[in-house]
């Protein structure tokens, strides 16, 4: 049984684990595994960042859990910007993202937001659409080889 909550502080190390391990091994296709690119990447991915974002009030932090452990996380910003999304290797297309952004778009919808963006990854591209978003533009260059897809979702 996988279940969503609210991400607390002795979560900090599980969910920068996944987030690492997530960017190393699922997100290849963006960083293609250029060194630079995936240290500026991973630069603000620690625990003692993962317990700033928490301690901010305009983010609402959730993880996905499994008895065995953590399994994704995602972050939704009060501007209506979903800052962070991963799951660990291996728990892709079992539903859980689909759970974590259910969690997400409820807490939108009570902030009052009329919609959400976020910058997509490649591989995450056809998850978005799946779940009702449209591209906002072109792909835009981030940093080192790094190239991001914004989206956007009315609620
Ligand atoms: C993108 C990600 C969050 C999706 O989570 P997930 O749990 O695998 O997705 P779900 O199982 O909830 O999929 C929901 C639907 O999205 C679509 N979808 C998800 N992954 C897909 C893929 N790789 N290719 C095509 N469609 C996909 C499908 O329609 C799917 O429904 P279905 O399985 O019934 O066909 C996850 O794969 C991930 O963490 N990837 C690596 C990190 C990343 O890129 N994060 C995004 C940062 S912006």
């Amino acid at each position: 049984m996988i279940g969503v909550r609210c991400a607390e502080q002795r979560d900090a190390h599980a969910a920068i684990d996944v987030v690492r391990r997530s960017i190393g091994h699922l997100c290849v296709a963006d960083h293609h595994n250029d060194h630079e690119t995936l240290t500026t990447w991973l630069a603000n991915k620690t625990p003692h960042d993962f317990v700033r974002w928490l301690s901010n009030a305009d983010n609402f932090c959730v993880v996905a859990e499994s008895n065995d452990g953590l399994l994704g996380v995602g972050v939704l910003q009060r501007r209506g910007e979903i800052l962070l999304f991963y799951l660990a290797p291996g728990a892709q297309r079992r539903g859980i993202g689909k759970k974590i952004h259910a969690t997400l778009e409820a807490k939108a919808v009570q902030w009052g937001l009329a919609s959400l963006h976020l910058d997509s990854t490649v591989l995450a591209c056809h998850f978005y659409e799946a779940l009702g978003y449209k591209p906002m533009g072109p792909p835009v260059p981030r940093f080192g080889v790094l190239r991001c897809f914004p989206y956007v979702k009315q609620l």
